[in-house]
């Protein structure tokens, strides 16, 4: 399936569809590098897609301050917030963090006020050297399987003093105060452990619920990795593990609905299976192949899934 050309829909944007004024998209700037079509660059961004576009991922260096991944992102940020020129009233957000990166690193900045401080002072250097609106912070998670437990309080002080930072600055310079804003998971477990949610919800502009791979080749039968609602195979915890119940419980957790974006994945789950039979429930023991493009295995972005569709 990896000759087939393609010509449309290379758009590897991930979108967040929030309150209806909202449509916030992801660039993974990794999608750069790809092979042929896969390849998909800044000059690939429609700027009038989205209201929010969010460049992703920033790094956090061994002093505690927000830096850029790659020597090439600094041209990259360039040409990112230069979109804005062809829609104004675009806001542009620098993501960091990330399914891949180093969580210890997120663990030593948030640990007391001086290194968070340090953190916060580069944040809105960076982001205004280079003309974006505002920081996506995607830490997954602050407090996942083993993490330490106190983040949850420290993730908290975070958002606080970020938002602090971003008032007192936008005062002082007299113009529109750097947008907050956060990823954050659609897991019970992993949001009960990681987060207060009244309180960061009084600091972040909105958050991105990532309301995907709630199921995957890590089980042991197929399912739909980012559904609406629950199915018939869903029984004990997995009733939770779809995308109303994850929005319900947010906003149970006393998050307003307008701060809320519910995630739209723009790829899909591979699995292997183990018997003859391909529906949603059956036997799978193992992970699918990669996509031609994005090289992971079992994971699929939605032009490689087209490929496969279109070859049978
Ligand atoms: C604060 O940051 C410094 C520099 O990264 C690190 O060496 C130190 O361990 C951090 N403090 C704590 C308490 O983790
Ligand atoms: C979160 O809010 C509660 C209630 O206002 C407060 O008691 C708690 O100290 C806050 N958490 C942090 C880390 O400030
Ligand atoms: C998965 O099951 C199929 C069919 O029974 C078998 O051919 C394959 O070797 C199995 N794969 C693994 C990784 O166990
Ligand atoms: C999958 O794993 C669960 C729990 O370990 C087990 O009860 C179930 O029988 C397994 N299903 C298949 C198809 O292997």
């Amino acid at each position: 399936m990896c000759n087939i050309v393609l010509t449309a829909g290379l758009c590897l944007v991930i979108a967040s569809l929030g309150s209806s004024e909202r449509l916030v998209c992801y660039f993974n700037s990794l999608a750069e590098d790809r092979a042929d079509a896969g390849k998909f660059t800044i000059e690939d961004i429609d700027p009038n897609k989205c209201t929010h576009l969010i460049y992703a991922f920033s790094d956090i260096n061994d002093f505690n301050e927000l830096v850029p991944t790659r020597r090439a992102d600094i041209f990259r940020y360039q040409l990112f917030n230069g979109l804005k020129n062809r829609n104004p009233s675009l806001k542009t957000l620098l993501a960091v963090g990330g399914p891949t990166f180093n969580k210890e690193k997120f663990t030593t900045m948030v640990s007391t006020t001086q290194n968070r401080t340090t953190f916060i002072q580069s944040a809105v250097a960076l982001l205004r050297i280079f003309q974006f609106d505002g920081l996506n912070l995607d830490w997954m998670y602050p407090v996942g399987a083993g993490g330490d437990p106190d983040n949850k309080q420290k993730f908290t002080l975070l958002c606080k003093e970020l938002n602090a930072a971003f008032e007192t600055e936008g005062k002082k310079h007299n113009r529109d105060r750097l947008i907050l804003t956060a990823s954050v998971s659609a897991e019970r477990e992993v949001i009960d452990a990681s987060y207060e949610v009244k309180n960061i919800t009084k600091d972040l502009d909105f958050l991105n619920v990532l309301t995907y791979d709630f199921h995957g080749p890590w089980e042991n039968v197929t399912g739909h990795h980012s559904p609406l609602f629950g199915g018939s195979h869903d029984t004990g915890d997995k009733i939770y593990y779809n995308t109303d119940s994850a929005m319900q419980y947010w906003l149970d957790k006393g998050a307003p609905a307008q701060l809320l974006n519910l995630g739209l994945a723009a790829y899909g789950r591979a699995f292997s299976l183990s018997s003859a039979s391909s529906d949603v429930g059956a036997p799978a023991n193992g992970t699918g192949e990669e996509g031609c493009y994005t090289g992971e295995e079992g994971f699929w972005a939605y032009y490689e899934v087209l490929l496969y569709y279109y070859e049978l």
